[in-house]
């Protein structure tokens, strides 16, 4: 019977529900706490035990049979490691959890989760790498190929059957005439020189004894298709390869498998071209019809070559893979005119998203050409026509050749396109429908976990873009941009949002898997890259931006980015297998700045210096780079890495690389005094960014911050209330402003309309976060067109201070992953919001934080979730706890789990 004030919930392995195929020989497990009585306060986990067993059945008859922790005094809901028997590959594991709560009284075993093991071997693979010839050039695209084979299975049932698969380029299967799963544009993108990634399917119920028939395309993908900043195709290799293989159990234990070899046969098809910078063309004329099931007459097919196997590592896919999480219907359809007696119309989705269009058309000419243009932004400027010149190279159209008849519908599956609006050409009837035509928004498919809103309409927009452009920067690797030639891994970027991306979402597993590609990217030399998978083109000199470093706030996502991880969710496994890599780093920038007295990025030094503080505008026009001495960034940097990476040392029970990491933060920290700031304090560089980095990483002596804080206020204050902040110093802005006294300042700058500020392009009616702060004004218009991105989640990082500061939310590294919250809004009386509230659904539960003012009287409320425990410090004075009425001095109270009501009065 289920005494206990709490039950287990929401069980998860590693960084997913009920995975398939997966690579962790140890696996870690969590799960939530749920209270049973709606309003019980202070509910803990005392003990819990874990059961896993080889069936369902033996679970709940109670014999585990795989494993028992037994019962385990231990208050841990989180990555509890897998400590059973070595797992083989392929094994399926069924368990449950069962916990005591604070008196000692058990909770029933929760639902039944399972996990099984992917392909564990290299020698699992038995099957061979196949595809065709067909191969393009370096500027020439070539069609996607098709890959089938007929195979009977015999008149037995069908236990479980599994298809593992990977590709050197996208694939995309199908059995029996059936899609297999949902994911869009795998394996994803790793950097194929060091891994590649395989899928796991459950295609049970795709099989069936006697015929049966199985399918792939095979398209460029990032493997031959275009990349960024290349410019040309083919990077890592000429021509498209797939590996997989169909495992398949019959209920009397007998087991077959099906893998890609020389019995495949290959043909190209309708794909006349696919590339996600190019877009897709497709012509219906020339479908294989039932190509995908058996019966298909495939003599003209020619047999599949097969490639040598390369020996590169296939790996488990640790994070979610790339679906389709939204339908957007446009909001106007307008027919603008006729281009050689075919209409055009322009659709405006009505939000800037990634992904494609999926048109219904009827009774279209066989042969004529539909054509896809897609824009982020219309040109105010002439007739309101599609803004496409900041795409630069990226095309962005697709096309498709109808084969005639009454219903077709057109959805491209290997490219995505960053757009808002798009024009067709050559719908087949006057008019489109609504229903007919749908945007398909494509990202990784990660949770949604956070909210933020407030009183404030501006604010809620900027808050709802700040997601979309996170969205749309989010497609199996973080990215600057989604719609020009360029859409990089780039890592300045990636380490300015990542903490407001794992407010909004859950991002563990997405950066689990990014995190293994910074590996991958770090040089001989302990550097990261700038652009991560590294897509530097070989043999580029030290000063370049593609040397392997790249430089202050860039390469430094090196230890931000698995630091953040640690924080937000407890990955302690993560930081484990990144320590020697992050170490290798801070100790390559020590050793490149002893050259230099200590200094960072030098101007003497001979390696890439960086992006400086990249689009301030503190500079004037024309200068992307800001003011701010890049070499004061470097320093400041390695003060922040070196102490961020003392903490994890510490969480690892590394005590003594923790001094070390601390000594050379100490003695970063007197190399910055001496250079860059001046006996009354004053900041070298004088800009905002100077100061910010110097007050938000502690490198001021105490005596003075206060003097810096003055002068950071002056220079805000000399503009208008306005920022002068790049990539670099605007994430961290509003935090030094409220962390030193300055709500009110933090607060004006957040509410300012004219740019350059967060609110200007949501008054022109922005639905994403703009690369710069002056995408388009009214005076000047267009940004220069070589760099002017109207998605680019950067400048969104003050996303975190919403929740930290304004909602007040905010986690305690002594015990990541939100064990014990830190709970501490900032309103202020007579200021721009009349209430906030935030919510973050962690790996422990849901924590909710939210305050009304009602002039100065303020009502709190908290929502701590069990087995956590948080300080509250409610802000005023007269603070009162609602229920019970009992008066607290201070303001500052410890809790446990429950939900809580408070009063006071602000000044
Ligand atoms: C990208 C950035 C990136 C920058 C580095 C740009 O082209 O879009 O967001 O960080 O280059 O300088």
């Amino acid at each position: 019977m289920n005494t206990s004030s709490i039950s287990p919930i929401d069980l998860r392995c590693e960084y997913h529900t009920n995975p398939l195929g997966l690579g962790e020989p140890k696996p870690r497990l969590s799960w939530k706490l749920s209270a049973t009585t709606a309003g019980a306060r202070n509910l803990k986990q005392a003990a819990y035990q874990i059961r896993a067993a080889s069936s369902a059945d033996n679970l709940t008859n109670d014999k585990a049979d795989i494993w028992d922790s037994g019962k385990v005094a231990s208050d841990s809901s989180t990555f509890i490691p897998f400590a059973g028997p070595a797992l083989k590959s392929g094994q399926q594991v069924f368990w449950n959890v069962s916990v005591w709560d604070q008196d000692g009284k058990p909770s029933a075993a929760s639902d039944t989760a399972t996990w099984e093991m992917g392909l564990l071997n290299r020698t699992d693979w038995t099957g061979q790498w196949i595809g065709s010839t067909v191969a393009g050039g370096k500027y020439q695209e070539s069609p996607a190929s098709m890959v089938r084979k007929d195979f009977l299975l015999p008149g037995k049932s069908i236990a479980t059957a599994r298809l593992y698969a990977t590709a050197l380029g996208f694939y995309e299967f199908h059995i029996n005439g059936q899609r297999v799963g949902s994911d869009q544009l795998t394996p994803g993108w790793t950097d194929y020189k060091h891994r590649v990634q395989y899928q796991a399917y459950d295609v049970t119920p795709l099989l069936k004894s006697g015929d049966n028939a199985i399918g792939s395309w095979l398209a460029d993908g990032w493997y031959c298709g275009f990349i960024g900043n290349i410019e040309t195709r083919q990077f890592y290799g000429d021509a498209t390869r797939l590996l997989a293989q169909l495992h398949i159990t019959f209920t009397d234990g007998s087991t077959q498998i099906i893998p890609t070899d020389g019995t495949w046969k290959t043909s190209t098809g309708p794909i006349v071209s696919a590339d996600m910078m190019m877009g897709q063309h497709y012509d219906a004329r020339l479908e294989h019809t039932g190509w995908d099931a058996p019966g298909f007459d495939a003599s003209k097919w020619s047999a599949a070559t097969i490639f040598p196997d390369t020996g590169i590592p296939i790996v488990a896919t640790p994070g979610p893979t790339v679906r389709e999480t939204e339908l957007v219907h446009p909001i106007s359809i307008k027919r603008t005119g006729e281009h050689w007696g075919q209409h055009v119309h322009l659709l405006d989705f009505g939000q800037n998203l990634v992904g494609r269009i999926r048109l219904t058309i009827r009774n279209a000419k066989p042969g004529q050409t539909l054509r896809f243009r897609h824009a982020e932004v219309l040109d105010k400027l002439s007739t309101g026509n599609l803004y496409t010149t900041n795409l630069r190279s990226a095309k962005n159209i697709d096309s498709y050749t109808p084969r005639g008849g009454d219903v077709e519908t057109i959805d491209p599956q290997f490219t995505f396109h960053g757009f808002r609006y798009a024009e067709i050409l050559g719908n087949p009837s006057e008019t489109i429908a609504t229903e007919d035509v749908v945007a398909v928004v494509i990202h990784s498919d990660y949770q949604s976990s956070g909210s933020f809103e407030c009183s404030e309409p501006l604010v809620n927009q900027l808050q709802k873009n700040i997601r979309w452009g996170w969205r749309g920067n989010s497609v199996d690797i973080p990215t600057d941009c989604p719609q020009r030639n360029e859409r990089l891994g780039w890592t300045g970027d990636a380490q300015a949002f990542i903490r407001t991306a794992a407010f909004n979402y859950d991002v563990a597993g997405f950066f689990a898997k990014w995190t293994q590609d910074l590996r991958d990217a770090q040089s001989p030399f302990g550097a990261y890259p700038s652009i991560v998978p590294d897509t530097s083109p070989p043999g580029l000199k030290q000063s370049s931006s593609f040397s392997g470093d790249g430089g202050p706030a860039w390469a430094d996502a090196g230890i931000i980015c698995p630091w953040t991880m640690w924080a937000c969710y407890g990955d302690v496994r993560l930081v484990e297998q990144h320590y020697e890599s992050m170490v290798k780093f801070l100790d390559y920038l020590v050793s490149a700045a002893s050259e230099f007295g200590g200094i960072r990025s030098h101007p003497e030094w001979k390696g890439w210096h960086g992006y400086g503080d990249w689009l301030s505008q503190d500079a004037g026009p024309g200068h992307i780079m800001g003011l701010t001495p890049k070499d004061l960034i470097g320093t400041a940097f390695i003060v922040y890495d070196a102490r961020l990476l003392a903490q994890i040392a510490r969480a690892l029970g590394k005590e003594s690389d923790a001094v070390r990491f601390e000594k050379i933060a100490t003695d970063t920290t007197a190399v910055f005094q001496r250079r860059y700031v001046s006996p009354d304090g004053l900041v070298v560089g004088g800009t905002q960014t100077s100061y910010v980095l110097a007050l938000h990483f502690d490198l001021l002596p105490e005596a003075s911050r206060q003097t810096a804080v003055e002068w950071l206020v002056r220079d805000i204050k000399s503009r208008g209330t306005k920022l002068a902040t790049g990539f670099v110093g605007t994430p961290y802005l509003n935090h030094v402003l409220s962390r030193f006294g300055k709500l009110d300042v933090a607060y004006g700058l957040l509410m300012q309309k004219n740019w350059p500020s967060w609110l200007y392009a949501v008054t022109q009616g922005a639905t994403t976060i703009w690369e710069r702060w002056d995408g388009w004004t009214h005076d000047k218009g267009f940004q220069d067109a070589g760099m002017n991105s109207f998605n680019h989640y950067a400048y969104g990082a003050v996303g975190d201070w919403l929740y930290q500061v304004v909602a007040g939310i905010e986690l305690d590294v002594n015990k990541p992953g939100y064990k014990h919250i830190l709970l501490k809004p900032q309103p202020v009386a007579g200021g721009p919001f009349t209430n906030a509230k935030a919510s973050i659904d962690t790996w422990h539960g849901k924590i909710e934080s939210g305050w009304e003012l009602d002039g100065n009287k303020l009502t709190y409320r908290i929502t701590v979730p069990p087995n956590t425990t948080a300080k509250v410090i409610v802000p005023g004075t007269n603070v009162k706890v609602v229920e019970g009425g009992v008066f607290a001095t201070g303001g500052e109270f410890t809790v446990g789990s429950g939900t809580y009501a408070f009063t006071s009065e602000l000044n």
